[in-house]
Order: C-alpha cells, then structure tokens, then sequence
C-alpha cells in the first residue's frame, strides 16, 4: 500500500501543539470513507469508578462504531479504504487469527463498496469453531483458508494469495497490518478519536489526564501522536494483549512517528515514550485471564457495559491493576477505549467460569 501525505496538506511543517480545529483540517484532507457511526459516546461510569478508586472512568465506546459489530479497526479502515477505494481494486486480501476483529471488519468494509474478500487466517487459539468473528466472515460471504501457521508468519501466504487471484485476471488489494504504509494511515483513525474525546470532556467541563487502550500498535500509537499534536498533558498507557519478545513500545513508537509525518508535522516518537504494561497479558494472547475476567464481571455488573476477553478485559485489568496499586492521582479522568471484539466473546463462553 501507498500512504501517502494529501497533495494539499501544508508543505510547511507544522509547528505544535495544534488547536483541536487545525489537527481536524489536517485530518479531513486524506482520502477516506465513511464506515463509522462517530463521535462513539463517552459515558461515564460512576458505579464502576466507585468499586475501584476515588478517580473517574469514562468509557469511549469504539465498540459502538457500527460496522457488523463495531470495534476500533471501523475508525482505521476509513482511511484504509480511502486508499484501496482510489486504487480501483475488486478484491480485498487480508489474514490474522480465525478470531480476528480486524479480518471481520475488513470484510464488512469490503462488502459496504462491493468487493469480494479473500481471507487466509491462521488458526490460533479458537480454530475453525464456526463462532464469533469466523461465523461473520462467513455470513459475509469471505472466501476463508485456514492454516495452520502464525499470525506473524502469514505475509507470505497472503502475497501467494494475491499473486494467484493475479493470475486469475483479479484486481487484488492487500491490506497488510504488517507494512507501516497500512499502519501508519490506519493510524489516523486513533488521532481523530483524541480529537474527539477533547471535544466530548471540553463539553463535560473534564480535563483529560489518562488514556487507557488494550492496544498492540495502531491505537496507542494513534492516541500517542493525538496528543502530542495538541500538547495535552495526558499520559496514553498501553496495556499489552499479547507477548512480543522485543515488547512493542519500539513498534508503535514507529507507527506513531510514521503517522505524524503523514500529518506534516515533525514530531518523533522514541520508544522511551510510550508507555506499555505487559504485565496483563496472563497466560497468553487469546486465552482468558483471571484478572481479566474480574474486570469484566466488574465493568458488566455495575454499569451494563461488556468487554471481550481477548483484548478489553485485559486493558480494563491493566487500569484497575494501576489505581489499585496507587498509581494514578484521586480524581482523575480516566478515558478507557474500548476497543470492542465482543463478537468473539461468544466463542470464549466456556472459558469464562460461568
Ligand atoms: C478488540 C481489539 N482491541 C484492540 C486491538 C489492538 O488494536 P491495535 O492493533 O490497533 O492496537 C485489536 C486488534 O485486533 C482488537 O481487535
């Protein structure tokens, strides 16, 4: 993929911070489509702030963006789209675990502009148990091919893929979650959700002092980026879903940078920056943690809110885990993204001490 800066955005580095206004103008000149039902709501949560400390969670509700079933990737492929949409393809390849938000996501956008959708997941932790996110994809009409392989082991068979609906006389478009071309534009959809959320607590009369995502690489490092470009004193915290040897502040602190460039702005991002907790990731990726099933008991009975147990039970674990332990100042505000993932909630019904 090809991400690159709109010919009209200003030549002229921009100075930061950025108003809330500017950073929106920069935003509307990329290419994109409408896939998201936005602003999402912030609610706060004013039982479920009681139960855990003397601070103020809000809940940005990306779990409501809309598109079969919502979650975070809805904002990230709006300007994903914009790309693949100029580029005059008539099929979209794509690949992650069989449980994959984001191959869900994908597909539904793919169908919104009538393009067929060749999926090659890796089997993971859920296999092919026709539930949740694979049951979507298959309702949506992908084509699906299971391997047993990695998720990171995957751009390969995703290219072979494409090469081969080539060779049939497709116009294939793959969207890759590994290339920073692909990353850093699918970026841009967590830069205007901090936009977003500044004017939702601007018209609360809230400040902003913490942002809370489950987050692997185009989230926080959306969020990051966000808030540097409007100089907000709020500290973005990552809590991990899953294990990288290397952890990941490198990798969004990358993304990040990389986004931020797009935006025409200089500013760069080191790893030292990002702030990352691994410590909430519990057995492994894709398996149900105690903690993360306290959290998600939690946030459920006392507000009527639901996480997933992949991604946001584990990040909601991560914040109850840091105000517990006295790490975050009484009275703050808190926004806790939630990233959404619950169609896979119904595959994990088992794993869930019910
Ligand atoms: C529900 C959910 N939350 C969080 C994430 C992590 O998102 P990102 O890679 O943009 O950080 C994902 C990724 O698939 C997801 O599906």
């Amino acid at each position: 993929m090809d991400a690159r800066q709109p010919d009209d955005i200003d030549d002229v580095m921009a100075q930061l911070p950025l108003t809330t206004e500017a950073l929106a103008e920069r935003l509307a000149k990329f290419p994109r489509v409408p896939l998201a039902h936005l602003p999402t709501p912030l609610e706060l949560c004013p039982r479920f702030s009681r139960a855990i400390g003397d601070i103020n969670v809000l809940v940005k509700r990306d779990d409501l963006t809309g598109l079969a079933f919502g979650g975070n990737k809805t904002r990230q492929l709006e300007f994903v789209f914009g790309e693949v949409l100029r580029s005059g393809a008539d099929t979209i390849v794509a690949g992650a675990y069989t449980q994959s938000n984001w191959c869900r996501q994908i597909t539904a956008a793919a169908r919104k502009f009538g393009l067929d959708v060749s999926l090659v997941l890796a089997h993971g932790v859920k296999g092919p148990m026709l539930q949740g996110n694979l049951l979507l994809d298959r309702i949506m009409g992908a084509d699906v091919t299971i391997i047993e392989v990695l998720d990171e082991e995957l751009q390969p068979h995703l290219e072979a893929k494409a090469n081969a609906l080539r060779a049939q006389g497709r116009k294939p478009f793959l969207i890759s979650s590994f290339e920073l071309a692909t990353q850093s534009l699918a970026a841009l959809g967590y830069v205007e959700a901090v936009v977003e959320i500044v004017r939702q607590l601007a018209a609360m009369g809230r400040t902003l002092d913490h942002i809370y995502v489950a987050g692997s690489e185009m989230s926080p490092a959306g969020l990051n980026v966000g808030v540097k470009a409007l100089g907000l004193p709020t500290r973005v915290v990552s809590i991990s879903p899953i294990a990288y040897p290397e952890g990941r502040a490198e990798e969004i602190a990358r993304i990040a940078t990389a986004c931020a460039g797009l935006l025409g702005t200089n500013a760069r991002f080191d790893p030292a920056d990002i702030v990352v907790d691994d410590a909430y990731i519990g057995e492994a990726y894709g398996i149900v943690s105690d903690q993360g099933r306290e959290a998600m008991m939690l946030l459920a009975r006392s507000e009527g809110i639901v996480l997933d147990p992949v991604y946001t039970s584990k990040g909601m674990a991560g914040l109850i885990g840091h105000v517990r332990r006295g790490a975050i100042t009484k009275g703050a505000n808190i926004v806790f993204v939630h990233t959404g993932g619950l169609p896979a909630l119904f595959a994990y019904a088992q794993d869930l001490g019910l």
